[in-house]
């Protein structure tokens, strides 16, 4: 039987995705632009049964045991290969295995590469030869916006795939197959680190399929439509030209906007706790003593502080110190998803 096995990882957005015009296949209202990391990685194996075999989900343990997967990861895992089998137009199913290289309850979002390390072994083990836009289209459907942006290192962009067919924006409609990720820049364009503060462990009360939905409910959405065209064009630019002092205000800016839009959605949405706003203070007062380090967070409570490498040792040791920190992920831009790993079976 064929098998593969990919290890794609996971991102940082500078620009979120928080809203879509088709949640199933993640349509985005609006482009993202995102960081990929080097350590925070998602391995799977895929192998390939005959036509009609029930699909198995299995995930990988730290001394290399395999168990069933919990259902409702399974059950999302199951989604995607329904998606897969019928975009490839195969009938096989797959025995499928998936290993986390952080600690599970870590905090850390696996959505984003694991679905991007499925969707590469899957097409890897058919021995299929898709080109990574098609590949992030493909990652895109399992309903994970931020895993298509995983299938590429470096700096990415996930357009919306919106065209106004005749100029008119009332028109306009949403191309699926426009929608794939663009590498802006490669990993060694530009050296960035990602000190992530762990504040909290469990999964998130409010998904952010749930939080993508209320997004439209918030009164200051179509404003913050608005802002992004700027804000877009600033973050490309600062990413094109290496410009810390461009990037880091904007990258804080959205991710404190993408908060607030949850928080003003009806009903609302709350992803900080107290220790989420001490690291923000505590960044603020880094700053203030000349450290250049910006914060931006995902649809949750742990706080990701964006620097330079020659100031990563110090910031790290800061954030360890803030009461409600749990631990410390130091991780850095990365150059995305490989084949050549080692197998989980
Ligand atoms: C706040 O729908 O991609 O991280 O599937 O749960 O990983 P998961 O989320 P997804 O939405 C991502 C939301 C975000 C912003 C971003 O990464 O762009």
């Amino acid at each position: 039987m064929s098998r593969a096995t990919a290890q794609a990882p996971s991102n940082i957005a500078f620009v979120k995705y928080w809203g879509a015009r088709d949640l199933k296949r993640a349509l985005p209202y609006n482009p993202s632009i995102s960081m990929t990391l080097a350590n925070c990685v998602s391995r799977s194996t895929v192998e390939v049964l005959p036509d009609g075999a029930p699909d198995q989900v299995l995930l990988g343990g730290d001394s290399g045991e395999l168990s069933l997967a919990p259902a409702a990861f399974a059950d999302r895992v199951c989604q995607h290969l329904v998606t897969l089998r019928a975009e490839t137009g195969t009938q096989g199913g797959f025995r499928v295995a998936t290993k986390n290289s952080f600690p599970t309850g870590a905090g850390i979002a696996s959505s984003a590469s694991g679905f991007a390390a499925l969707t590469l072994a899957v097409t890897a083990a058919l021995g299929l030869d898709f080109s990574d836009e098609e590949l992030s289209i493909l990652a895109r459907r399992s309903g994970s916006g931020s895993a298509a942006r995983s299938l590429m290192g470096g700096y990415v962009e996930l357009p919306t795939g919106i065209v106004a067919s005749d100029g008119n924006s009332e028109t306009a409609s949403s191309e699926d197959s426009l929608s794939f990720s663009i590498q802006l820049a490669d990993a060694d364009h530009w050296d960035l680190r990602d000190v992530v503060a762990i504040v909290e462990t469990g999964p998130k009360e409010i998904s952010s399929l749930e939080g993508h939905k209320r997004s439209l409910t918030s009164p200051y959405y179509p404003r913050r439509q608005e802002l992004l065209a700027q804000r877009l064009h600033v973050v490309r630019q600062a990413i094109a030209e290496r410009s810390f002092s461009a990037l880091g205000p904007v990258l804080e800016e959205e991710a404190i906007d993408l908060h607030l839009i949850a928080m003003s959605s009806r009903p609302p949405v709350f992803y900080w706790n107290p220790a989420t706003l001490a690291l923000l203070s505590t960044v603020r007062t880094l700053r203030d003593e000349g450290l250049p380090a910006y914060s931006t967070m995902d649809a949750g409570a742990n706080v990701h502080v964006i620097c330079e490498p020659e100031h990563e040792p110090e910031i790290a040791r800061r954030l360890i110190a803030v009461r409600g920190v749990r631990r410390i992920i130091r991780d850095r831009v990365g150059t995305g998803p490989r084949l050549d790993v080692e197998p989980l079976f």
